[in-house]
């Protein structure tokens, strides 16, 4: 037998896939998100700005990522599980035998009183127990930037997947993690990237608002210059994909650009309502 040609990704024990439940994550859309990527993709660096769950990207497991959020919080968690993900693990281990709302709430004390700069691992470790543990996974913080979310009502949760962390952080070694707001991308992005930008979407109806992801909204403004940034990343030879909800402000927004329409079944929204299919759109410069 011929000896296989060496490929720069490492063959993983466990398929790459987010580590954290999160809002609006691209996990049920990827079937129809994959075949809309531009051809060529694997040659270009895999560039999310709004990296969430960051699943198009772990599907994906490309070569070289640029990965960024605005949320500090989420960014350092990202930033441990790829460099100390050993010490994640060991700090899991203990809070991930069982789960009460007596445990909950002295995890999310103990998490608002620790440092990312010192308490770099155990407060990884408390990031992803609380959104394993929380209603519905949200993340939310208050004006000093305490996370506030109540306990979740789970039987039995899965809180430690050490096979699919140990997968999640070979993953992310292929990429660079910011912390930033998404203009910042105008100055890091190159030509040949391939950038896909998953907003906080434009509420389909001023009672669904899913705004709530940092501390400070994101509104139509916020959507306007993202139209400029994908604008900007298109003169400058990117490739870019954008999803959003199919409202016609964003229909609008993107008219000289070509629009797909996927459905995603959605399970979370402020009120607990509007469960079912919603329509998204997806924007693409190619
Ligand atoms: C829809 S979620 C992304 C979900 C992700 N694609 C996934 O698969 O889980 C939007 C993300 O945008 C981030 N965000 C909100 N405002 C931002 C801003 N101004 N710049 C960069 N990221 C922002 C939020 O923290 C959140 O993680």
């Amino acid at each position: 037998m011929p000896t296989p040609a060496p490929v720069a990704r490492i063959e993983l024990a466990a398929r790459p896939a987010p580590f954290i439940k999160w809002v609006g994550g691209k996990g049920r859309l990827l079937p129809q998100l994959m075949p809309l990527l531009p051809s060529g993709v694997s040659h270009m660096r895999h560039v999310e700005p709004f990296m969430g769950g960051a699943a198009l990207f772990f599907q994906r497991y490309p070569v070289r990522a640029l990965l960024s959020d605005v949320n500090g919080d989420l960014v350092e968690t990202y930033k441990m599980v790829r460099d100390r993900v050993d010490e994640v693990i060991d700090a899991l281990g203990p809070l991930a035998d069982r789960h009460d709302p007596d445990r909950y709430y002295r995890v999310r004390e103990r998490y608002n009183a620790s440092r990312a700069s010192s308490d770099g691992p155990e407060r990884a470790a408390m990031f992803i127990y609380l959104n394993k543990t929380c209603f519905n996974g949200l993340h939310r913080v208050n004006r000093r930037g305490e996370f506030n979310v109540p306990a979740g009502r789970y039987k039995n949760p899965r809180i430690l997947n050490d096979a699919a962390l140990r997968s999640a952080s070979i993953a992310l070694r292929s990429a660079e993690i910011v912390q930033d707001g998404f203009e910042s991308l105008v100055a890091r992005a190159r030509p040949g990237d391939f950038v896909y930008m998953d907003p906080p979407y434009e509420p389909v109806s001023t009672t669904a608002s899913f705004t709530s992801y940092a501390k400070d909204g994101f509104g139509q403004d916020d959507q306007r210059r993202l139209r400029d940034v994908f604008d900007e990343l298109t003169r400058r030879g990117c490739k870019c994909m954008l999803s959003n909800s199919d409202v016609p402000f964003i229909r609008d927004l993107y008219r000289e650009h070509r629009i797909d329409v996927v459905n995603a079944p959605r399970a979370v929204n402020c009120n607990g309502s509007g469960r079912g299919k919603v329509a998204e759109v997806v924007v693409r410069n190619y």
